[in-house]
């Protein structure tokens, strides 16, 4: 059995962004308990400034979405997508938004970064695929979803499981001696 250290490890270094997605259906309740689960990450004065919205064939909602974020032709593997959490960014609350604000760092996105880091590791254990898609028409998401002009989408994340023939890839990621500096003294 995996020591708990060995299952984050694995559970990590696996996850990749899933371009390739079998047909096979994904329960709501198994999403229900990944943003159940990913709504404990942390947020900056606790204030989960979110609403994970799980939309799921049958639903009109799931082809609206796709064609959102195909916007100048990208992202045309979302065809085969069954599953989306769309996640909205909500106000917070006033500590977040002044403490942010004082500091000149606005803190929101990155509670929502946070979040959608959860949500992939969390479905990545369920043997779900994910990927995080950041690039949509802002307007059309919001007709997509029933929301109005005052309501912000941030992140949209594509969910389902991997087709069989969707290989885990090398990481291609920079020199960690251009990413990672270490300070002893
Ligand atoms: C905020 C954000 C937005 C992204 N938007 C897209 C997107 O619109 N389409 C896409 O195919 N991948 C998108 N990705 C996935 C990245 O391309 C991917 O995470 C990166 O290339 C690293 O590859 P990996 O996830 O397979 O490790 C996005 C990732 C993040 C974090």
């Amino acid at each position: 059995m995996n020591t708990m250290n060995d299952t984050i490890k694995e559970i990590i270094s696996q996850r990749q962004s899933t371009r390739n997605f079998s047909d096979q259906p994904v329960d709501t309740e198994k999403l229900v308990e990944i943003c159940q689960l990913s709504c404990l990450a942390p947020s900056s004065c606790n204030s989960q400034p979110w609403r994970l919205h799980i939309v799921q064939r049958p639903s009109p909602k799931v082809p609206k979405i796709t064609e959102a974020c195909q916007t100048v032709g990208l992202n045309k593997f979302l065809n085969n997508v069954g599953s989306y959490i769309v996640v909205e960014q909500t106000f917070g609350n006033m500590k977040s938004k002044s403490g942010g604000f004082f500091a000149g760092n606005n803190l929101t996105p990155i509670d929502i970064g946070i979040l959608a880091a959860h949500i992939c590791l969390a479905a990545q254990a369920e043997g779900l695929g994910t990927c995080m898609i950041g690039s949509f028409r802002r307007k059309t998401i919001r007709k997509a979803m029933g929301f109005g002009p005052l309501r912000r989408v941030r992140l949209v994340i594509a969910v389902g499981y991997p087709s069989p023939d969707d290989k885990l890839r090398d990481k291609k990621r920079k020199d960690f001696g251009e990413t990672i500096t270490v300070t002893e003294e």
